[in-house]
């Protein structure tokens, strides 16, 4: 069982539009995918229509009281995608947690209980909330790879800096082995120089981490989630879905977790989350802009 964070503290980059839809692309792809809503907005959760009643089994009583995936886990209506997912108390969990002895090891503790159980789930997909507090460190301790949605926009790279040092921190102390999956450029627009500047510039910082495919604006992709839908349901064989299919494709084979293919290495070594030149390029003039 794999577990992949799609996190970036940076508002509205796409981070649930990714989880959702490359969740059900892999699921499409014959892989048994489980989203966990780790958002207290609850878009995850809401764009499937599996919000939970207030004090019903959720992520939230998952990290304060106890409940494990098997109590909070639904099925969503694409065969192989399930969903953990969560409501507005989530929002009470962060002060909650915060006299807990061990509470960025709340989340890895459930999910490793889940992977010895018979119904693990292939791979699972953590949507995060626009902040690197308590509930996006429980996602990074738990999480064997990273994959951080951008927005191509010009304040694509700002924050990078600050999420390339948490995750660096965290690689050191709390979880050796958890790697950077990819970036992933949505919201992208052809017609506008700005957005492929920006990918250009993700390119020359970023080289292969960079997924090959961009998520194009696409306003099915913003209609679906009312419908309760992914864009697999709502228009499957519009520019997103078969972006997103792409992407999928290239995940599970970076992952190695092509069904007809041998599983590729997984390196365990703590090494640097990304590579010191390109951390260096990224972080320095962006820490210096972030101390002015
Ligand atoms: N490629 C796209 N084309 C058009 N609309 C998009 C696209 N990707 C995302 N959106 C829309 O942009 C908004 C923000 O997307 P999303 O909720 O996925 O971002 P987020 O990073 O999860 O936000 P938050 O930080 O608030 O959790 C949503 O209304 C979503 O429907
Ligand atoms: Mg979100």
């Amino acid at each position: 069982m794999q577990v992949i964070s799609i996190i970036n503290q940076k508002g509205g980059v796409g981070k649930t539009t990714s989880c959702a839809n490359l969740g059900a692309a892999l699921a499409l792809q014959g892989l048994r995918v489980l989203l966990v809503d780790l958002d207290p907005q609850a878009h995850l959760s809401i764009s499937f229509d599996r919000m939970p009643e207030p004090g019903d089994p959720s992520v939230y009583t998952l990290l304060t009281q106890g409940h494990s995936f098997a109590d909070v886990t639904q099925p969503t209506q694409i065969d192989g995608l399930s969903i953990a997912p969560t409501n507005l108390d989530l929002t009470g969990a962060e002060s909650e947690l915060s006299s807990e002895i061990g509470r960025e090891g709340i989340l890895r503790l459930a999910l490793n209980d889940l992977a010895r159980s018979k119904n693990a789930p292939d791979l699972v997909l953590l949507d995060c909330p626009p902040s690197l507090g308590t509930l996006s460190l429980n996602a990074l301790v738990a999480s064997d790879s990273v994959i951080v949605p951008l927005q191509a926009e010009f304040f694509a790279l700002q924050g990078m800096a600050q999420l390339l040092d948490v995750l660096e921190r965290v690689k050191r102390r709390l979880n050796p082995s958890i790697e950077l999956a990819g970036i992933l450029v949505g919201l992208y627009s052809k017609q506008r120089n700005l957005s492929r500047e920006v990918v250009q510039e993700l390119n020359d910082h970023f080289g292969d981490l960079v997924f090959p495919t961009h998520v194009n604006v696409n306003v099915r992709l913003a209609e679906a989630p009312s419908h309760g839908q992914t864009i697999f349901e709502y228009a499957p064989d519009c520019g997103a879905a078969i972006q997103f299919r792409e992407i999928a494709r290239e995940l599970s084979d970076r992952l190695g977790m092509l069904k007809d293919e041998p599983p590729a290495c997984q390196p365990q070594a703590a090494k640097k989350i990304v590579p010191a030149e390109v951390s260096a390029r990224v972080s320095e003039p962006l820490l210096e802009q972030e101390a002015e």
